[in-house]
């Protein structure tokens, strides 16, 4: 009888962009870190064939999305296809805690854990830069025009500083402060809000999209200084100031503005959407640890389907 081949596991983690959303599309600067506390898991075991594919997303959300098994099957067919193996004898499945189209990276995180479980399953060595590069491959496809933010973030364990076309630069967190996510539980396409703002900038005789654009890249510069300085309440006003410019774009809506509106209420240091926007994720800045949790209240009060939690000062979260 002929021996089966051992399962293989790929983790991946969510995503979250202080900075520069959008902005990092126009080569401006971001900010960006990894969000353990939502972790996506593939694996691959041997099978009869022909292909077999199972998706257990956050709350079954994703069972009515077909883009998102699209994009899983491409990411597949990078991988495989970078190996030179077949598509049958292979049952692929995934289990995500990271909510699909909310701004998190869920996209980039499938392409990654994929890629890593198809990897070890094949027992063939992936540095990062060909784990990055493949799973480059697969965003693109899934989206037209990625900046690479994602693919970076969700491949990585650092916080990244990210200019488009510049290598990223990781950096430690230090700032005595916590962010609290709060997910509006509406599905946020960033394609298309990628292409609205790409649609503005090309209608209009004046520069005004292209210089919040510029504004939104200079904010993540002094987020970058703010961050290093550990000064919370600068770094609040940039997120305010950003959260404005991307509501001005056109790509925030109702739900994020609510959110935001009642963590600035509640005393939040600043707060802002997060991602492509037009739905998903909103953070707020908060300097105590004990604030967060009042704070995770009233956004749940305010409408959230799930809010998190993360430390500024080292990799903490929950
Ligand atoms: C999406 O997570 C972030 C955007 O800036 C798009 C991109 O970077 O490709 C909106």
């Amino acid at each position: 009888m002929l021996k089966m081949k051992e399962s293989k596991i790929g983790k991946a983690h969510g995503k979250i962009i202080l900075m520069g959303e959008h902005a990092v599309v126009y080569g401006e600067p971001s900010i960006a870190l990894p969000f353990p506390a939502v972790e996506m898991l593939a694996t691959v075991r041997e099978n009869e064939g022909p292909l077999r594919i199972d998706c257990s997303y956050y709350h079954g959300i994703a069972d009515e999305m077909p883009e998102i098994l699209q994009s899983l099957k491409k990411a597949i067919k990078v991988a495989l296809d970078s190996l030179d193996k077949p598509y049958e004898n292979l049952s692929i499945s995934i289990e995500s805690a990271i909510p699909p189209e909310r701004g998190m990276g869920s996209s980039a995180a499938v392409a990654v854990a994929v890629t890593r479980a198809i990897y070890q399953y094949y027992q063939t060595e992936l540095s990062h830069e060909k784990l990055l590069e493949l799973v480059s491959i697969a965003e693109r496809i899934a989206h037209g025009n990625p900046s690479g933010l994602d693919a970076i973030t969700t491949s990585g364990s650092s916080p990244v500083y990210y200019r488009k076309g510049h290598d990223f630069v990781p950096f430690d967190l230090q700032m005595d402060a916590y962010l609290v996510v709060g997910d509006t539980g509406v599905t946020g396409q960033t394609k298309e809000a990628v292409q609205s703002i790409a649609d503005r900038i090309q209608q209009e005789d004046q520069p005004i999209s292209l210089n919040k654009i510029h504004t939104l890249g200079s904010l993540a510069d002094h987020a970058r200084t703010f961050l290093e300085k550990n000064d919370a309440v600068s770094l609040g006003k940039t997120m305010d100031h950003a959260h404005q410019l991307l509501v001005e774009l056109g790509v925030s809506n109702k739900e994020l503005d609510t959110l935001v509106k009642a963590a600035k209420k509640a005393g939040a240091l600043g707060a802002k959407l997060t991602g492509g926007g037009r739905g998903g994720c909103m953070i707020a800045l908060v300097a105590n640890e004990a604030d967060t949790f009042a704070l995770q209240k009233t956004l749940r009060e305010a409408g959230a389907v799930a809010t998190w939690v993360t430390s500024l000062k080292k990799e903490e979260s929950r």
